[in-house]
């Protein structure tokens, strides 16, 4: 049954955006940061609108993958007013393609088309665009002006919030990379009427984090599928925008409370790896590991901090509501030991684990036994 219902739901949600788009009735209050808006539906254009008549921009390019470029860019170019030249530039899909290689090929394209330093950059896409397009753009002559438009889940409450940008280097994720803010962001959920649902469920991973590490309400809005008002999801994202962009403000270097966004993330990466690398074992989204990973980092926190048992224990079943259990043998569990040790992050020999002392009270640079690693395994599979 709670396969089904989990179906259920993500299915009601893609329903939901699609009523939105045809609607397109929805408000939701701009964000004001520091340097830059990130502003929702109808509001949202109106905002991009001025701001390219505002800027002059002499050329507007606007960077889509071919899913985007199929699904979203009609909707887009249909809300653009802009008398200036448009260039569409498409890349391929994947996270092969968030290389350098792909900017290379962005960066001629600009060249070749006359983009100068007044060019606008438009990140149409999930988070491979707005990574490898606001990379591209704060490059390209030293720095044009980018505004992504997020269409993923995931890029809408994660990837395109928070000035990362960025490619891989090989194997290496997010190797190259720079801080540097958009224009604008535009958040339009009705985009989220043609997303896959896998695509769905690992940006409601990175919902959840957001609301274990900030807001107890927001993480226990999700519970109860039977009661879960799916009307309330617009009002969730924009909740789980503003709670990383006031992390991320706080701290844009990533120096301390930043790195409660890792949340889960430490062994969720090692999990990922390790079902990436092993051809035995059935790849894993990046969500899904995560959906782990903050299960094992919710009983490091009962053990390491004294977390309370009962809230660990009603928040995992939260997590197992939307995400298939994963299954571990012994030796699976210390191969992924051995991939935590060689995670970068790790300073000599110690394995830093960001936990929770509450639900919102986040706590960097705990040190973790390994014992205490094996016991959260067993946990998980006691669930
Ligand atoms: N910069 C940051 O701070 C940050 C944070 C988190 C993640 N990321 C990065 O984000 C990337 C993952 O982003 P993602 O999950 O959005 O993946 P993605 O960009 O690959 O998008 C997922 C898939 O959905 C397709 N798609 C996009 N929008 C669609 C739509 N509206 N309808 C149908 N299909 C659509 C894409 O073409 C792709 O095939 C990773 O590379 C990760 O490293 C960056
Ligand atoms: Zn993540």
């Amino acid at each position: 049954m709670g396969k089904d219902i989990k179906n259920d739901v993500v299915f009601s949600l893609k329903i939901l955006s699609i009523s939105l788009t045809l609607t397109k009735l929805l408000s939701m209050e701009t964000i004001q940061l520091k340097s830059y808006k990130i502003a929702f539906q109808k509001q949202a254009y109106q905002e991009l609108n001025a701001l390219i008549k505002n800027q002059s921009y002499s050329s507007i390019y606007i960077l889509v993958d071919s899913n985007t470029n199929a699904l979203c860019s009609k909707f887009l170019s249909e809300q653009l007013e802009a008398d200036v030249k448009i260039e569409w530039i498409e890349i391929e899909p994947g996270e092969e393609h968030k290389t350098i290689s792909t900017c290379n090929e962005i960066w001629k394209t600009l060249s070749e088309t006359g983009a100068d330093r007044k060019s606008l950059m438009i990140n149409l896409g999930g988070g491979i665009v707005t990574d490898v397009g606001g990379y591209a753009a704060s490059c390209f002559k030293r720095g044009i002006d980018f505004v992504h438009v997020p269409t993923t889940l995931l890029g809408m409450v994660d990837a395109a919030i928070g000035g990362k940008n960025g490619v891989n280097l090989d194997s290496l994720k997010n190797q190259i990379g720079i801080i540097r803010p958009p224009k604008l962001i535009l958040v339009d959920v009705g985009y989220l009427a043609t997303l896959p649902q896998e695509e769905m469920r690992s940006g409601l991973a990175e919902m959840l984090k957001h609301g274990l590490i900030d807001n107890e309400e927001d993480f226990f809005a999700f519970e109860d599928l039977s009661q879960f008002e799916v009307e309330k999801l617009p009002e969730l994202i924009h909740d789980s925008i503003q709670i990383k962009t006031r992390i991320s403000e706080e701290d844009p270097f990533e120096k301390g409370i930043r790195m409660a966004l890792n949340f889960g993330h430490t062994l969720g990466h090692a999990i990922e790896s390790y079902h990436m690398e092993n051809p035995k074992k059935t790849k894993l989204l990046h969500g899904e590991a995560v959906a782990v990973g903050m299960i094992l980092a919710l009983k490091l926190s009962v053990d390491v901090l004294g977390f309370d048992k009962t809230t660990c224990d009603r928040a995992s079943r939260v997590i197992t509501n939307y995400f298939k259990k994963v299954d571990f043998l012994e030796t699976d569990i210390s191969n992924i030991h051995s991939y935590l040790i060689h995670d970068k992050k790790n300073t000599a020999g110690n394995i830093n684990f960001l936990l929770l002392e509450a639900i919102g009270k986040p706590k960097i640079n705990c040190k973790v036994t390994d014992e205490q690693i094996i016991k959260a395994f067993a946990y998980y599979k006691s669930l």
